[in-house]
């Protein structure tokens, strides 16, 4: 069966449209209609007018979409795509947190799960996170779950932040000799971090920003070579826009083994069977809906 024909076929008869992120399969990038990072898809499932979504990323993902957009039917292409670091923080840890520290704003990554968006005053994404937190500058801060971002925004800007201990653990495994070791290797390369990656990590950067921030910094560069300190399905779409510019994996390691579980087989099923469909408890969707629009209105 050609996949590709078919999906395509099956998306104009049902209304729907293929949101993929960049940390995704190459041939799962191709045949979506828009690619994003976590922000910019969150945006373009509220804005749009599909009847379908069909979310090519893991389960936080699906359900941004489907808090923003609940009259719209969002389907994932596989069942299980948990996020470990949205794994790391559970509704019941936060609750208590929130009768101990109650003078705390708690502001949550959009890597969390909905009864943690519901439990949040605001969310922020890797891309927009400094500039909400800089409105929340004068106030107590919780950021979480992501240790490290938390890290990055409380050293950069001496806001008073206290953090969970979550992390992304393929970003949190990247060390300073990793970075090192590919200077040594590519002496005329920039260096490009995603803040999920220790602080350390990210002051030896040339750049550290979300995955989308880091793909306009190599397409404004007039430099040729880079080594990219993020999940490697960013790759494509760098070598895609930026034939001639080289690019070298910071680490090896560099794989989500969730984001990489989607095949087109999978995304063929999902259309034609509408599947698997995400639902949102209504009273938690209500509450992480004003949490995710807090975002939106300050990004
Ligand atoms: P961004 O899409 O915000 O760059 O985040 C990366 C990520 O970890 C998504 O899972
Ligand atoms: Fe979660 Fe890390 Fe995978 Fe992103 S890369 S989905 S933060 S485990």
């Amino acid at each position: 069966m050609n996949y590709i024909e078919e999906i395509n076929k099956l998306k104009k008869e049902k209304n729907a449209i293929i949101l993929a992120h960049y940390y995704q399969k190459d041939e799962i990038q191709d045949i979506a209609d828009y690619l994003g990072d976590s922000y910019n898809l969150s945006v373009i499932a509220k804005k749009s007018d599909a009847k379908i979504i069909v979310f090519c990323g893991v389960k936080f993902m699906g359900e941004t979409a489907k808090i923003l957009s609940p009259d719209k039917k969002v389907l994932m292409p596989h069942k299980v795509l948990p996020c470990k670091m949205a794994n790391d923080i559970t509704s019941k840890e936060l609750i208590e947190y929130k009768k101990k520290n109650p003078d705390r704003v708690i502001i949550s990554y959009v890597n969390t799960n909905a009864d943690i968006k519901a439990l949040s005053d605001c969310c922020v994404t890797s891309s927009n996170a400094l500039k909400i937190l800089e409105h929340y500058k004068d106030k107590k801060i919780l950021y979480c779950p992501d240790k490290n971002l938390a890290n990055y925004a409380a050293k950069t800007y001496g806001y008073d932040i206290d953090f969970w201990n979550g992390n992304c653990n393929i970003h949190d495994n990247l060390t300073v000799d990793d970075v090192i070791k590919m200077k040594e290797l590519h002496p005329n390369a920039l260096v490009l971090i995603h803040p999920e990656a220790r602080y350390e990590l990210t002051q030896l950067a040339d750049y550290a920003g979300s995955t989308k921030g880091i793909i306009d910094y190599v397409n404004k560069s007039d430099k040729d070579e880079f080594i990219i300190g993020t999940e490697r399905g960013i790759l494509h779409e760098l070598k895609k826009k930026n034939p001639n510019k080289k690019f070298y994996l910071l680490n090896e390691c560099l794989t989500c083994k969730f984001m990489k579980l989607i095949s087109l087989e999978d995304v063929y099923n999902c259309l034609k069977n509408e599947e698997f469909e995400i639902t949102v408890d209504e009273s938690i969707r209500k509450d992480a809906q004003k949490a995710l629009d807090k975002m939106l209105e300050l990004s």
